[in-house]
């Protein structure tokens, strides 16, 4: 049997519907989850919930303690992982408000404590991250999306960067030819741990702003937010329809 978690992103660090059944401090060899974990009913499918920034929203991305996250997660018997983020849109088709269950990513970020495989005494090991995202989950949600009547883009490419500030202009442009369709800063080294510990993972991103040199003037939080308040809702609703 499968069981999902949620890894709510900036905008989702509450699940409303979410019958909390109780609340979990696991402890890892990794130190502490951004939070306690929660378990739970979300209309009626049994859920694990933890924001990723912390319950406050207090821990910056290149901050977040990733490999404790995902552990902390597989130990509370989650074996799928849906993680939720807000991103700017670089390419077209990705402008403010979209929707999006990427299928790939390209990872820029840096000093990231990125794999459990580097202990003296854990063999050298290097997963298959050809396809980075699990193709079972991605379908779960371009389902759901179809079945809430929300347009969706069902695939782009994630460009992960260090943050926590924006980007220039011309690493957008950089990015833009790389094959970057939307820039987040929290997918890795998040997809690849989930991996590393055998879990399906997938990716619903929201764009909240366009990326830096996509449009005139500078991104303003204002802005994201107003997409942000607006668009998690529409996830929380695309959440409510996964079958698990
Ligand atoms: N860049 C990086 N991360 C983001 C952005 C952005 O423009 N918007 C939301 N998260």
């Amino acid at each position: 049997m499968s069981k999902i978690a949620i890894i709510g992103g900036s905008g989702l660090t509450r699940l409303h519907a979410l019958e909390i059944e109780r609340h979990e401090i696991v402890s890892t060899p990794y130190g502490e989850s951004s939070a306690a974990i929660a378990e739970g009913y979300f209309d009626g499918v049994p859920v694990i919930f933890l924001p990723r920034h912390g319950a406050g929203h207090v821990i910056p991305p290149h901050k977040v303690n990733y490999r404790a996250n995902i552990w902390a997660l597989k130990e509370s018997g989650a074996t799928d992982i849906i993680a939720v983020n807000a991103v700017g849109g670089i390419s077209k088709r990705f402008g403010p408000k979209v929707v999006c269950v990427p299928d790939q990513l390209v990872d820029y970020t840096y000093n990231r404590e990125n794999t459990y495989f580097d202990g003296e005494d854990s063999p050298v090991t290097h997963i298959d991250f050809t396809e980075p995202y699990c193709e079972s989950l991605r379908q779960k949600l371009i389902h759901a999306c179809d079945f809430c009547k929300f347009t969706v883009v069902p695939e782009g490419v994630y460009g992960v960067t260090q943050g926590p500030r924006l980007e220039t202009a011309a690493e957008i442009r950089r990015m833009e030819n790389d094959g970057c369709d939307i820039v987040g800063m929290t997918a890795m080294p998040e997809a690849a741990l989930a991996r590393e510990l055998d879990m399906c993972y997938a990716n619903l991103s929201l764009v909240v702003n366009w990326a830096a040199g996509k449009t005139s003037g500078p991104i303003t939080m204002k802005d994201i937010e107003a997409n942000l308040e607006q668009g998690m809702t529409r996830v929380r609703t695309i959440i409510g329809a996964i079958k698990p």
